[in-house]
């Protein structure tokens, strides 16, 4: 598999790649055409018609429409196709199917701290399963990285204060780079890693071998507990002080200035360190930011855990935290196999 040179492209693993190589090398044709044509044309009129005496004048030269016009429409049309072509792929990449495996990834001075939904932690190492889509949700503790698997050809800077999205299938086993593509400091080069691709029942194995770790949304779970979130946001309005939060994650919710919102992980995220920024209808402005008080990686638990409370919703709730004394994982982290052959 090592090759001494430097291969000219990366190898293909995701079924992007093939798509991005493509487009990739429509664009080189098109520029080796021109060039050739070009150049050729170039040559063969300096040739033909060069100056013969010293004393030789050109024949005066009158514009052509016809001319003008077809050397304008059809470099527009090329262009156009470049264009639709690219925008093509480019809305399908930044379009993540919602029946993704969700995994979370933060970026850090200078490493990358990953967790899966059912509790495996990982650093500067990525396991995934071949023919599941997977979807990264990724944010930075401190400068902007970004997260770049060439094999995949798919990169995304991850931004303080931001989630950001990247979602691949892997169709063939292998380990293939992972990188950090933004200058983070002394070590930037330093901040690599592997991503695996392994056939879905070695990966469920691999899950397996390391299944004593807790769930985000566990760990979610006792942080919103330690912090005291529980106190004022009870089960279905309960605590009274604050939002209800079962079932809130991707619905709307209507702020007291009358705009509603997508409560999505950025409005959530927010809404723990600025808690001022988007105040719910109804409810005043009471909440203390904990900001500093949570890291990045419990951010996301608290997330996966506000996610866990989608499903349970149908029950009735007792105390505020009940409806995840037994936190199922959400739909997305199903690893079952049964679950990912869809
Ligand atoms: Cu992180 Cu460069």
């Amino acid at each position: 598999m090592q090759t001494p040179w430097i291969p000219f492209i990366p190898p293909s693993a995701s079924t992007l790649s093939g798509k991005v190589d493509a487009l990739y090398f429509y664009l080189v044709g098109v520029t080796i055409f021109f060039t050739l044509m070009i150049s050729g044309v170039l040559t063969f009129f300096v040739i033909k018609y060069r100056r013969r005496n010293p004393y030789e004048i050109p024949r005066p030269v009158a514009g052509s429409l016809k001319l003008e016009t077809m050397w304008s429409v059809i470099p527009f049309i090329i262009a156009m196709t470049m264009f639709a072509w690219g925008a093509q792929v480019f809305f399908q990449q930044w379009r993540p199917p919602t029946n993704a495996v969700e995994i979370y990834v933060v970026g850090k001075q200078w490493m990358w701290k990953i967790q899966h939904t059912t509790g495996q932690r990982e650093i500067n190492e990525l396991h995934v399963p071949v023919g599941r889509k997977i979807k990264l949700i990724m944010t930075t503790e401190d400068v902007i990285h970004d997260f770049f698997i060439p094999a995949f050809r798919i990169k995304a800077d991850v931004v303080p204060g931001r989630y950001t999205t990247l979602w691949f299938e892997a169709t063939k086993p292998g380990r293939y780079h992972l990188f950090c593509a933004e200058y983070c400091g002394t070590n930037h080069s330093g901040m690599i890693g592997s991503v695996v691709a392994l056939e879905p029942t070695e990966f469920d194995n691999w899950l397996g071998g390391n299944s004593s770790q807790q769930s985000p949304a566990v760990a979610g779970k006792q942080m919103y507990e330690t912090l005291g979130c529980v106190s004022c946001h009870g089960a279905a309005g309960e605590g009274g002080r604050g939002p209800a939060l079962e079932g809130i994650f991707g619905k709307q919710v209507v702020l007291n200035n009358g705009q509603s919102i997508n409560a999505d992980e950025a409005y959530i995220r927010e809404s723990i360190v600025n808690p001022q920024a988007k105040l719910v209808t109804g409810f005043g402005p009471i909440m203390p930011t904990f900001q500093g008080q949570v890291s990045e990686e419990q951010l996301l638990q608290i997330l996966a855990f506000i996610k866990s409370l989608q499903i349970e919703t149908s029950q009735p709730a007792g105390r505020a935290a009940s409806p995840v004394t037994a936190p199922s994982p959400a739909p997305a982290s199903a690893a079952s196999p049964a679950a990912a052959n869809r």
